[in-house]
């Protein structure tokens, strides 16, 4: 049984498909059109709709692809939908801004422009053209163009009027606490089944039981096995209801990151940390996803293109996963063994990332090249950790994704940059090691052999950042 408010109507649902996702639910169940599919793989934008929840005594609005998000996901939440902005005959004031800006012209886009708008609004104290940026780079549009929807957030963001939302926050938030989940459930349909509960023990307990069900985090991978290969997800367990595996954490040593914590809520202890990782982050898939996708998801998922991964190995990342009552803890780079193929036992999970915090003496630098900017997978990620002493490289650790079946460290890149001075001869030897490192693919992100040349030129781009500190490389970061 799930229970959610759809805007301000409580809704119960006993029996649902949990393969069902929150677009197909709103289409058809629900009878509310509003909301368009592009692609069903959170790429367009199309399906955005924004979920309201509790963030102490306020309520936090985020954007999500409708298309990717799983209904069991809305347990305990508000559903959002754009059939919900117009109020009392009138248009939303940022539904207004986008006829003020002409910011639609076949208007297939427009819902999901909307809804990151909205969310947008609600989060921000006036216009930031940074911020717009980021908040609609994960909507496509192919007919307006974006200056006239840029213009649309800067009205929709500057004048921001309290709207009936605002007036009706504190109900919204006494009803979210009346109906906030007090004990594990359970989403089904007689066929398929989605567990969804509410600590730790019982996650472990549940996963012990059931190991052949699929751990569903966000969902930004595992949807697109129904979405876009159509199979069935017979058994699930969800993670996103589990507050104690959300926490992100910081003490002397390091940073204590739950597995289901949401890419969006790592971002400030992270980009704090390490403002690589920060403007990585920035460029991880968009908003939606990110308000969605868990770093746990990520490492979970073990795809060898998955960005956050190299970032950690090279930053000495462990895991600790649990099954039923037993804890280990594991370095990251013994995770991935090979493609898709992991160290997790029979019902062991993730249950936090442990990220060690910047020190003194060491240098951080990582890269992202992909073929658009916002919202796409890496062809080549790179991550490296150089502990420098006197112009000398103490200690070097280097990993990269896109380059092998597995996120990986470079080992004989490492060795040619351990003990020797930070100049152009070590680079050199450096680059030319990659080669006996990694031996690449091609496939249609990029060939072999811009995979490798990508790959020594990102360690070229380390080194001249770390000698001339002065030098702007950021811009070519994206092919
Ligand atoms: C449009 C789009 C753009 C994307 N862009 C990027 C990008 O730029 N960079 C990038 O790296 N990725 C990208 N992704 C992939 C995806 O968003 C990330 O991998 C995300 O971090 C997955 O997290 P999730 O919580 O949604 O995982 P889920 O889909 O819930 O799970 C992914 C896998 O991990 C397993 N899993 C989940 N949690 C755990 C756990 N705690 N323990 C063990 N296993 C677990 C699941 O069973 C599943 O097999 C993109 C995806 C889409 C759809
Ligand atoms: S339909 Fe394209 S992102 Fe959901
Ligand atoms: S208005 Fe046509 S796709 Fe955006």
């Amino acid at each position: 049984m799930i229970q959610f408010l759809l805007n301000r109507e409580l809704r119960t649902e006993h029996a649902l498909d949990p393969n069902l996702t929150v677009l197909n639910y709103l289409r058809g169940p629900l009878g509310r059109p509003g909301t368009k599919e592009g692609c069903a793989s959170g790429d367009c934008g199309a399906c955005t709709v924004v979920v309201g929840e509790i963030e102490g005594e306020r309520l936090r609005y985020r954007s999500l692809n409708a298309c990717l998000t799983f209904v069991s996901a809305l347990h305990g939440k508000q559903l959002i939908s754009v059939e919900d902005l117009k109020h009392r005959g009138r248009l939303h004031s940022v539904q207004q801004a986008m006829v003020d800006c002409h910011g639609s012209q076949c208007g297939f886009c427009t819902p999901g422009f909307v809804m990151s708008l909205f969310a947008l609004q609600k989060n921000s104290d006036g216009f930031d053209k940074a911020g717009s940026l980021e908040a609609l780079a994960g909507n496509l549009c192919r007919c307006t163009g974006y200056r006239p929807i840029l213009a649309a957030a800067e009205q929709a963001c500057a004048a921001h009027d309290p709207d009936h939302f605002d007036a009706e926050q504190a109900e919204t938030l006494a009803r979210l606490k009346a109906i906030a989940p007090r004990s594990g459930g359970e989403l089904g349909d007689g066929e398929k089944t989605c567990l969804l509960p509410l600590t730790v023990d019982e996650l472990a307990e549940l996963y012990l039981a059931n190991p052949q069900a699929r751990l569903l985090a966000g969902g930004t991978d595992l949807a697109l096995e129904v979405t876009q290969f159509h199979r069935d997800l017979p058994a699930m367990i969800h993670l996103a209801h589990i507050p104690a595996l959300k926490t992100v954490e910081k003490d002397a040593d390091r940073l204590d990151i739950g597995a289901a914590a949401p890419l969006s809520d790592c971002y400030a202890a992270l980009a704090a940390e390490y403002p690589d990782f920060g403007e990585l982050l920035h460029r991880f898939a968009s908003l939606q996803i990110r308000n969605q996708g868990t770093l746990g998801g990520n490492i979970g998922n073990a795809s060898p293109i998955g960005d956050s991964p190299p970032l950690l190995i090279a930053l000495g990342a462990h895991l600790v996963l649990r099954q039923g009552a037993s804890t280990r803890r594991l370095p990251l780079e013994d995770y991935f063994l090979d493609y898709k193929v992991t160290a997790r036992r029979e019902g062991e999970f993730i249950e936090r990332v442990l990220v060690p915090r910047r020190q003194p003496g060491r240098a951080f630098r990582a890269y992202k090249v992909s073929k658009r900017l916002d919202d796409d997978i890496s062809a080549v990620c790179a991550g490296f950790n150089l502990a420098l002493e006197g112009g000398v490289i103490r200690e070097a650790r280097v990993a990269y994704g896109g380059m092998a079946a597995i996120p990986k460290r470079a080992r004989a890149c490492e060795a040619a940059l351990d003990g020797a001075p930070l100049d152009s001869r070590t680079l050199e030897r450096a680059c030319a090691a990659l080669a006996e490192d990694f031996a690449p693919l091609s496939d249609f992100r990029a060939s072999k052999e811009y995979r490798l040349l990508t790959a020594q030129n990102l360690l070229r781009k380390c080194f001249i950042e770390l000698l001339t500190p002065d030098v702007e490389t950021r811009v070519t970061s994206h092919a």
